[in-house]
């Protein structure tokens, strides 16, 4: 089979070769995946960069996601058969022309579901879920901050408190990203290149005005949502840290995402009664699988209930696999991007 190797860290039509490889054998507890197509996911950048200490020492089949058809069962799995349709969440190894997952992080989907939309499912709508459904709830009225709105975590996030009744704001980083937050019902898109997205929310709805924050920058913007957090329902979702995409790593600037993060005594939370939760979708498959499950479920059911609309942002060949990592790495991609074998 061909699959796609990590071989060095730097720019995208430098860092990937196609290579022949063996069909990797199931274990009992897995299912393998002929895959007609592999969703990219911003960690895949960032592994790119040499700036995701998950990933895989090099050469490396990176790929968090496939969709296609089950081509082995492994002893153990008996909600599979040879020959249905499924997207699954690949601990890595996605980037192939075949993958194993853990069967428990596989689901059904329909054969009509557009790859790419199925894609979007088992890592960027699994982790909106469990951030907003699972480790914590959102209420309607909530004013909810939702950075980064018009990527794939983000556009799933935005539909998920918009279905609560959730009072939206939306950060993104062009006029074009915030048009898209408008039809996506985003009640506040702020772009925050040009506007500080604190200041902003201060003069809009005032002081503490915040429920949820959920964000994916990382650093100051963290700090920043503090500031901006209600005593009595505030919570912070950390789930990513993008604004270290593009630098290259140094001790220096670690510190300064550390920093930026801020310290924060669990003292304070209490008598503010606030909480912070920090969110890494591959500790869920690791430790709770059943959790990733329950997630990847939902989101499919809303999806065929038409509940939630993934957006497609961008279908590639697999022959344009370094023009989509720029497209998502240089802030171009709205909702998903996949790329088809
Ligand atoms: N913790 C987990 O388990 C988990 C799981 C999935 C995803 N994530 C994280 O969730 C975030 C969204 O993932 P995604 O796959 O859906 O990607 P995405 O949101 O579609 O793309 C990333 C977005 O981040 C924003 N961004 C902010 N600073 C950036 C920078 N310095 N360079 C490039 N982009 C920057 C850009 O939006 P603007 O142009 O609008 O700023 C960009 O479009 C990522 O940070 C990812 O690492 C975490």
């Amino acid at each position: 089979m061909r699959a796609v190797v990590l071989t060095k860290f730097g720019k995208s039509d430098k860092a990937f070769q196609i290579q022949e490889r063996d069909i990797p054998v199931p274990e009992n507890h897995e299912i393998c995946v002929k895959a007609e197509a592999f969703g990219l996911n911003f960690a895949d950048v960032m592994a790119r960069q040499g700036l995701y200490d998950d990933c895989p020492a090099l050469p490396a089949v990176i790929g968090y996601e496939v969709v296609g058809r089950v081509h082995a069962i492994g002893k153990d799995v008996k909600d599979f058969e040879i020959g249905q349709r499924v997207v699954s969440l690949t601990r890595f190894g996605g980037y192939a022309e075949y993958a194993v997952a853990d069967a428990r992080a596989a689901i059904l989907i329909p054969d009509e579901m557009d790859y790419c939309v199925a894609a979007a499912l088992a890592t960027q709508y699994a982790t909106a879920y469990y951030c907003s459904a699972y480790t914590t709830q959102l209420h309607e009225g909530e004013h909810v901050l939702i950075q980064a709105a018009a990527g794939g975590v983000g556009t799933a996030l935005v539909q998920m408190a918009k279905n609560k009744g959730c009072i939206v704001y939306g950060t993104a980083s062009s006029q074009k990203k915030l048009d898209y937050l408008k039809e996506l019902g985003v009640d506040y898109p702020i772009n925050y290149k040009d506007t500080d997205f604190e200041e902003f929310i201060n003069k809009t709805s005032g002081k503490k005005a915040i429920d949820v924050a959920f964000d994916s920058i990382g650093g100051n913007s963290v700090k920043k949502a503090r500031r901006l957090l209600a005593n009595g329902t505030g919570r912070i979702i950390c789930y990513g840290a993008a604004s270290m995409s593009g630098k290259r790593k140094s001790i220096p600037r670690l510190l300064k995402l550390v920093f930026g993060f801020g310290f924060l005594p669990s003292v304070e939370l209490l008598l503010k009664s606030q909480g912070i939760t920090g969110v890494n979708m591959l500790q869920i498959a690791d430790n709770r699988p059943e959790a990733l499950k329950v997630c990847m479920q939902e989101v499919s059911k809303m999806v065929v209930e038409g509940k939630l609309k993934p957006t497609v942002g961008g279908k590639f060949s697999i022959d344009e696999l370094a023009e989509a990592h720029d497209f998502l790495g240089n802030r171009q991609s709205i909702g998903k991007v996949a790329v088809h074998w």
